[in-house]
């Protein structure tokens, strides 16, 4: 196949790789000096370099001990949580169970051992149980006096971390804090706004910092200035492929507003990259904000490409070729990328096929360098940004400019402010590279996705700022060459969509953010849009059939569906005295249930559009219904088969409700057949027609 944009979206990582490999492999004497410079970079980071407060904590209380586990989802939850009473039951829940007496002692930090005390005893006081006499009766007093206390220390903590990744609360304060020699790129924090109003406080943040930084804005380089990064997410509250003419009327003008104001004080103006599902969007806002006439013969605006999607070398073209068109030079920042759980879980949570990131970091890293090949090819119509924290990446990199010979002048890296500090003093102070901080500025209710992901990456115990303390890691590993070490296996195996359940398999679902997709999807429903259904009753006995009703489509009066014939009080009473119990071994009732759930599958265009048409299902709630009807059938046959009693307790009658026509209709039919009962079944009276065909697709199976 040949890759291109939506081709790559969940393409084999191999064949993104190769296709990189072909083009953009480092040369083998690249590779080993980058090699030779990054062990003398580690060596030395390890060496001279103090780790801060927030490096050691998470050292100690990384994501791979539970009680890391426990402090990220207090961490995360606590600065939400509205009242103290929730407060004090959450950290009850997080803090109480966790062993923490295991990592008494073992930090070198005096004060995380402190906080190992404080949190074992917090731990200890909160495990106790009050109705053990009077040692029961102390601890309970220890702990009515010491919860506001914890609740306050541990709520204080968690601000310490936040001012550990933000730069201030204002631009103001944000500039006073900044440090000589390095440039900045300043973020407003908030994103994901909800409504316009959060929209337009955004907004507003976003243009109140271009303006008050523009004053300091006098290099007439957008380079040596400082910058701007902006969320679209935080622009738009609907910022959504699934409401592309909207955000596309909408979301423009206001970037035009923010990038026009930046270009006017020769500021830098990156648009960060969010969830996979947003890149083409972001590429279509960037597309239109170019062209525009009042940026011209800027070369600030800037797209951040994350380099463990599979989409990132077509992206970088998407980009070189736009700005071509727009006769502008741009900016690319190149990252990792900071949603890689997220992205994970979304796709295997969704049942789509394969994933839109890499699944090995030594993948991500790979990538990630041959796409700074790439960008350097680019130089000088792309100005590309730098951001890692990793040594070897950036030794890689200084090797790969220095062999294409592009001036140090021409690239430059960035950090993320909190982050990286002794790798890019040296980068700076020795290797005579720009080197850029990516500095937030707001407000503690805006910080938590930020810091979210900021406690994700630095706890994570693959990640370079992890390993660099870690002195049992061997400098060979921190080091190790991606380009060699991606075809190994890094990391344990992330598993498939498909797999989600262990043996039952997930119900197959469809991404419509993904363009090729939705297209596809959309045209096989279409196909459907004028079939004309009929329902009626299905037994074994025969029945005189009633007067044909129509079946109108509820959101379209004009379209009608099919036609019903009910029947009558009496047929149903002949059909529950003919109905018997199904009299076949478990395993046998298992397949055919597992078969009517791969007949569901095998009919989704047929079966969306009667969910569109009959029940008036946009085509998100039409998916997530097959879904869950499939896997009702999967899930009750697994079930049957795990059970020691197996005996059919008769006849079932099962009545399903319209808002759910397929699934809890699906669901209460195979739960009583899959012991083996005779189910009698009566559908909603607005939605037979589906109900019907799901009938026959059991029959079928
Ligand atoms: P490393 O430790 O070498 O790499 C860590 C990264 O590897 C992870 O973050 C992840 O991307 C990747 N990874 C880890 N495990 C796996 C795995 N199993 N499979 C595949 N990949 C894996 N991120 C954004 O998403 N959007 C932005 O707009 C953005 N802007 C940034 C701006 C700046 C200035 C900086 C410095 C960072 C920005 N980031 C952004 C965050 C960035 O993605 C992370 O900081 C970066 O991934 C860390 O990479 P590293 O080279 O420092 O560390
Ligand atoms: C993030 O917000 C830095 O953009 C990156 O995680």
């Amino acid at each position: 196949m040949t890759l291109n944009l939506g081709a790559a979206y969940r393409a084999p990582s191999s064949e993104i790789l190769n296709a990189l490999d072909a083009d953009h492999a480092l040369s083998d004497e690249v590779r080993a000096a980058g090699q030779v410079r990054a062990r003398e970079l580690v060596r030395r980071l390890r060496e001279e370099s103090k780790p801060g407060l927030m490096e050691t904590f998470l050292a100690e209380y990384g994501l791979s001990t539970e009680e890391g586990v426990a402090l990220m989802c207090l961490a995360e939850a606590l600065l939400r949580v509205p009242d103290a009473e929730t407060i004090d039951a959450l950290i009850e829940d997080k803090i109480a169970p966790s062993e923490w007496g295991t990592h008494l002692g073992k930090s070198s930090s005096s004060l995380v051992n402190a906080s190992t005390w404080a949190l074992m005893l917090t731990g200890k006081v909160l495990d106790t149980d009050e109705s053990r006499g009077i040692g029961g009766v102390l601890h309970g007093m220890v702990k009515r006096l010491g919860e506001p206390v914890i609740r306050t220390a541990v709520g204080r903590a968690m601000k310490e971390m936040g001012r550990q990744f933000v730069l201030g609360q204002t631009i103001k304060e944000a500039v006073g804090r900044t440090q000589k020699g390095y440039t900045y790129s300043y973020d407003m924090l908030g994103e994901a706004a909800m409504t316009a109003q959060d929209a337009q406080r955004y907004f507003d943040a976003y243009w109140a910092a271009i303006e008050a930084l523009g004053k300091s804005s006098t290099a007439g380089d957008i380079r040596k200035n400082p910058g701007i990064s902006i969320k679209l997410s935080a622009l738009h509250p609907r910022y959504d492929e699934l409401q592309r003419e909207r955000v596309m009327d909408e979301l423009i003008p206001r970037v035009r507003e923010l990038a026009k104001l930046a270009a006017g004080h020769k500021m830098g103006l990156n648009i960060d990259a969010e969830e996979a599902d947003r890149l083409e969007l972001s590429l279509d806002i960037f597309d239109a904000v170019i062209r525009d006439e009042g940026v011209k013969r800027w070369g600030g605006l800037g797209m951040v490409i994350q380099a463990y999607g599979r989409r990132a070398p077509y992206a970088i073209e998407r980009v070189a070729a736009i700005a071509k068109a727009a006769g502008e030079a741009c900016m690319v920042r190149l990252v990792k990328g900071a949603y890689w759980d997220t992205e994970i879980k979304r796709a295997q949570v969704d049942g789509v096929e394969g994933f839109p990131v890499f699944t090995r970091k030594a993948e991500t890293d790979a990538a990630y360098l041959m796409c700074a090949d790439k960008l350097l090819d680019a130089v000088p119509d792309i100005y590309p940004q730098f951001a890692t924290h990793n040594a070897q990446t950036a030794a890689a990199i200084l090797e790969l400019a220095d062999a294409k010979g592009v001036a140090r002048d021409q690239f430059e890296f960035q950090r993320l402010h909190g982050m990286g500090e002794a790798l890019h003093h040296m980068l700076l102070s020795e290797e005579d590279t720009a080197c850029r901080i990516y500095a937030p500025v707001g407000a503690h209710r805006d910080l938590l996705a930020y810091l979210v992901r900021r406690l994700l990456e630095n706890g994570a115990n693959s990640s370079f700022v992890s390993q660099i303390l870690d002195t049992d890691v061997p400098i060979e590993a921190v080091i190790a060459d991606p380009l060699a070490a991606r075809r190994q296996l890094s990391n344990a195996p992330v598993r498939e969509p498909s797999e989600l359940f262990g043996t039952r398999r997930n119900s197959r679902g469809y991404d419509l953010r993904e363009r090729t997709v939705q297209k596809r999807f959309l045209d096989d429903r279409e196909k459907w849009a004028k079939h004309q259904w009929a329902a009626f009753p299905l037994s074994p006995v025969r029945m005189r059939l009633g007067k044909a009703k129509p079946v109108i489509n509820p959101a379209r009066p004009d379209d009608k569906v099919g036609t019903v014939q009910e029947a009558s009080a009496e047929q149903a009473e002949m059909a529950i005295a003919a109905a018997k119990v199904w009299d076949a071994p478990v395993a046998e009732r298992a397949a055919v249930l597992r078969k009517a759930s791969d007949l569901f599958e095998l009919n989704t265009p047929e079966i969306m559009a009667l969910l569109a048409r009959e029940a008036g299902k946009t085509a998100l709630d039409g998916i997530a219904e097959l879904r869950e009807a499939v896997d009702f059938l999967r899930y009750y046959a697994d079930e049957a088969e795990r059970r020691e009693v197996r005996d059919p307790a008769g006849i079932v009658t099962a009545i399903s409700p319209w808002n759910f026509p397929l699934a809890i209709f699906t669901g209460q039919v195979a739960a009583g057949l899959a012991m083996g009962n005779a189910v009698v079944s009566k559908p909603a009276e607005t939605t037979p027609l589906i109900a019907h065909r799901a009938v026959e697709w059991l029959y079928e199976a």
